[in-house]
């Protein structure tokens, strides 16, 4: 089942696109984030490109300054529901938040994804990333936990939520009508679960599902978020800003892996990129420009804002050099944040219009504009020199960019070896290489 020989490839749902203007696009259909046959359309373009999952992503408040696709969206674990049903075999992964919500209802949701989905769903585990600065407003708390108790918190959480997946043995289900035992008793387990931020007794109300448990993505990339990805996180996304610092960090979370016992090979991680592609270079350009020029400055300052302390932008003309600008300190989303800070520190000629496009703006890796061929070789080289293990792509205009890297680059990626014909399992694990885990209530584990 698993083939590191190939690299492995997720896509972002986010509606018409991930670029801050795309909805503007005159290809793009504004309202592409609440349209189901348009999102079920990617899910099913991806499948078709033999990608190994499709991914939404999610927050818990929005304001004026936000992503215009996530202002109006709909709640990811529910649309996986939706995407399950009508796919057969790609992978759903869905963000669901340990500050806001409960284990046992989250362990619940995603058990039933996992089923509903035969085996095919993900849980990217975020402490949430408060652009707005007004999340904990919409439950009842006056302000966004700090950090790091944000992560401690985390850890309970993932720990009782996979406990409370354990909570029945694969064969505890007998259905004997003749005997009248629907499930053998000593098969379900309790957890009885005491921290210092949760107590969960268990068992859950939904038995494991094919590939055992959903998997577990994860993207915190702070310390303590990079610790929470090697204790527990499977697949990680990463966003580093060049390959050097890629390579650099993907060493040294795989690193870590022994310190919770964990070897290489049961952690992948996704650098995520903006690729745009046409068949010429000249093209995939005028494609840049063009969404480039459907940008209002300011307005998409107001999205790197959310980034980076809610600085108010506007009081700084365009040309100002980025290192004048004062920002805040920043508790919800920091190690972006301090990435950020420290190529605007280095870099003095990037300016304040500079911004949106060295940060989110498409393709901003080198290389990641251009032919299919071009795209291609920018991604086996990170994943040859183990800057990545694959990579999540966030289309800057869907559904034309993820269409177009379906049609031309999968099949030089396919052609190449590195990227499958077609898939050779069913369940999210098989396509990510992943063993189904084992039962931490069973002793001598067989697997059925
Ligand atoms: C590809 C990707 C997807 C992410 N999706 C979400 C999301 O849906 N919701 C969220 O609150 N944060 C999301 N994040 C942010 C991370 O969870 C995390 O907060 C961020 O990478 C900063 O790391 P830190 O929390 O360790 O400082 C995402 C990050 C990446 C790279």
């Amino acid at each position: 089942m698993t083939n590191r020989q190939q690299m492995n490839i997720g896509a972002y749902l986010v509606g018409s696109g991930m670029h801050v203007a795309s909805w503007r696009h005159p290809l793009a259909s504004p309202n592409a984030s609440i349209d189901i046959d348009e999102l079920i359309g990617q899910a099913q373009l991806a499948e078709k490109g033999k990608f190994d999952f499709v991914f939404s992503a999610d927050s818990l408040a929005i304001n004026h300054e936000s992503h215009p696709q996530i202002v109006n969206r709909f709640d990811p674990i529910i649309l996986s529901t939706a995407l399950a049903t009508a796919t057969r075999k790609i992978g759903i992964a869905a963000t669901a938040s340990t500050t806001y919500s409960e284990p046992y209802v989250l362990a619940r949701q995603f058990a039933s994804v996992d089923h509903i989905s035969k085996g095919r769903a993900g849980w990217n585990v975020v402490t949430t990333a408060d652009a707005t600065g007004e999340t904990a407003k919409n439950f009842s708390r006056d302000h966004h936990w700090e950090h790091d108790h944000r992560y401690k918190r985390a850890e309970e959480f993932v720990d009782i939520v996979k406990g409370l997946w354990d909570s029945w043995e694969d064969d505890a289900f007998v259905y004997d009508k003749k005997h009248d035992i629907f499930y053998d008793k000593e098969k379900v387990h309790e957890i009885n679960y005491t921290g210092e931020y949760f107590q969960v007794k268990g068992p859950l109300n939904i038995a494991r599902s094919k590939q055992g448990q959903p998997v577990v993505f994860q993207a915190g990339a702070s310390q303590p978020g990079q610790r929470l990805a090697a204790r527990t996180g499977e697949a990680i996304f990463t966003m580093w800003d060049n390959i050097d610092q890629a390579k650099q960090h993907y060493q040294k979370l795989k690193n870590q892996l022994k310190d919770f016992n964990r070897k290489e090979d049961e952690l992948i991680i996704l650098q995520g990129i903006s690729p745009i592609v046409a068949l010429s270079k000249e093209a995939a350009e005028e494609r840049f420009y063009e969404l480039y020029a459907l940008t209002d400055p300011y307005e998409s300052l107001k999205f790197v804002s959310g980034y980076m302390g809610n600085v108010d932008f506007s009081k700084y003309a365009l040309d100002t050099p980025a290192s004048e600008v004062e920002f805040p300190e920043v508790n919800s989303i920091q190690s972006n944040f301090l990435e950020m800070k420290a190529i605007i520190d280095e870099d003095k000629d990037l300016t304040v219009g500079d911004l949106y496009g060295r940060f989110f703006g498409p393709g901003r890796k080198d290389g990641f504009i251009g032919t299919p061929t071009q795209i291609a070789d920018e991604m086996e080289k990170w994943w040859r020199e183990k800057a990545t293990d694959g990579f999540m792509i966030q289309f800057p205009l869907a559904p034309r960019d993820l269409q177009d890297f379906v049609e031309l680059v999968v099949p030089i990626l396919q052609e190449r070896g590195i990227f499958r014909k077609d898939y050779d399992g069913d369940t999210l694990r098989d396509h990510l290489g992943l063993q189904k885990p084992v039962n931490q209530f069973v002793t001598n584990y067989t697997e059925v």
